[in-house]
């Protein structure tokens, strides 16, 4: 006789547990993108350099969307959110150049966390939370190079504070442009 389960569809199903975990660590590491961001417009105002420092927090609040996007797929999967706390966040900055650099190895951070925890989806047979993450895998390549090709600019600008205006000028106006 056949029970009532047998043959049921097992639908999406929940998530595994270690997948679930990863995605809670994602989740409060663009949370902490977010306040590194939120800093280093801080720092750049403290700066004069309002133009970096409007950049830094349009930057800001893209890491907060990705937090919520994570958040958003794990509670349409029934997931448990679990955010820890945010520790380590930098505030404080020799330079430009020395902002942005801690900026781009925190966007190449970010990039390696969203690779190991798409292995994990895939090696857990995860395929919806490994389709899920090919939108982030695509946005690092964006997000690393944005921060890539301005530590170029700021490094060629070096100390020569009228270039460093030019390009505070022009990050200032760029809403909407960079990823
Ligand atoms: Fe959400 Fe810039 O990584």
């Amino acid at each position: 006789m056949r029970s009532a389960t047998e043959g049921k569809p097992a639908g999406i199903g929940p998530f595994p547990e270690a997948v679930l975990a990863g995605l809670n660590r994602q989740i409060a590491a663009e949370f902490a993108a977010e306040f590194t961001y939120l800093n280093m417009a801080g720092w750049f105002d403290s700066q004069s350099l309002g133009g970096f420092s409007a950049f830094m927090e349009r930057q800001a609040a893209e890491e907060r969307d990705h937090a919520l996007r994570i958040f958003k797929y794990v509670l349409d999967r029934n997931g448990r959110v679990g955010i820890e706390s945010v520790d380590g966040v930098p505030n404080d900055f020799d330079s430009a150049a020395d902002a942005f650099h801690t900026a781009l190895a925190n966007e190449e951070s970010v990039s390696d966390s969203i690779k190991t925890l798409y292995e994990l989806a895939v090696e857990a047979r995860d395929r919806p939370t490994a389709i899920f993450l090919e939108w982030f895998l695509t946005e690092q390549i964006e997000e690393e190079k944005t921060f890539d090709d301005i530590v170029r600019r700021v490094e060629l600008a070096a100390d020569d504070r009228a270039a460093l205006l030019v390009l505070d000028i022009e990050l200032g106006g760029k809403a909407g442009e960079e990823g």
